[in-house]
């Protein structure tokens, strides 16, 4: 994890490089959760004009498109959690607002946790997200999990009592994992699952991973991809690119079969 002084990196690629005043709010943000501790209340970050534009874009077009998308229990768990439309929510007021609803509490972090942190932390229902938001000028897309992918993507699930359970069965199941080559397992199911996961829904394919429900390109086109039927096996070996679209995705019978297969695998890993 970055201490507290150090500059965020981007890299040359990013969408932010060559933005000074970009790359300097994020080091700002990056700085003001890396000094959060656990039991504080979670300091509010003053969002720029520019900023609250691109989630009042981003949320408006994606909550049209998971009318069409989404699986029946993300879209109970959005309407449970009624983010705000016109502006960032606060990672204090979405905290507040999941742990009421479902006991899981949101922890802000300053960027990409190391991998065993992240999951080990679900076994103990707190989600570590990120506060800042990807750059305007493009506002459909980010190379990394911003403050749009956590909270549309995850918080809307986690508003969810089953999903939230199956989120803490996660993390539980990662406790487990011993040798790197277990928690890579465990983390390639998670991400086609819980990331990118999709499933039959009176005779059409939906969408309940994270990855896909917050991405307004790859969310319209996932149908596209080569479909395979659900199997832990064949998601826990299969290597993921995560530039790309994701060619192959993993469709359950139905979002119970997930919760029953899934739910399932969480709860038996062995993690050897
Ligand atoms: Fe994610």
């Amino acid at each position: 994890m970055r201490s507290v002084l150090e500059p965020v990196e981007l890299p040359t690629d990013h969408p932010g490089f060559s933005d000074p005043v970009y790359r300097a709010r994020r080091s700002a943000i990056a700085a003001s959760a890396a000094s959060s501790r656990d039991g504080d209340p979670i300091a509010d970050v003053v969002y720029t004009p520019e900023e609250d534009d691109v989630w009042r874009t981003v949320s408006a077009e994606l909550s049209r498109l998971h009318g069409s998308y989404a699986v029946e229990a993300y879209r109970q768990g959005a309407a449970r959690l009624e983010l705000p439309r016109d502006r960032v929510p606060q990672l204090r007021e979405v905290d507040a607002r999941v742990r009421a609803l479902t006991r899981f509490h949101i922890r802000p972090v300053p960027g990409l946790v190391p991998t065993r942190v992240f999951y080990g932390a679900l076994a103990e229902r707190r989600f570590l997200s990120t506060q800042y938001v990807r750059h305007h000028s493009v506002p459909f897309y980010t190379p990394e999990p911003d403050i749009i992918h956590e909270i549309i993507g995850h918080a809307n699930m986690l508003a969810s009592p089953e999903l939230a359970d199956l989120y803490e069965r996660a993390g539980k199941a990662s406790l487990r994992a011993g040798p790197d080559e277990a928690l890579g397992f465990f983390s390639r199911v998670f991400w086609f699952t819980l990331e990118f996961g999709v499933a039959w829904e009176r005779g059409e394919l939906r969408a309940y991973g994270a990855g896909l429900l917050s991405s307004y390109g790859e969310i319209q086109v996932f149908r596209d991809a080569e479909i395979r039927p659900f199997d832990i096996e064949a998601m826990g070996t299969l290597a993921y690119d995560i530039t790309r679209y994701q060619p192959v995705l993993f469709a359950a019978e139905s979002f119970e079969a997930v919760q029953r297969d899934l739910g399932g695998f969480f709860d038996t890993f062995k993690g050897a």
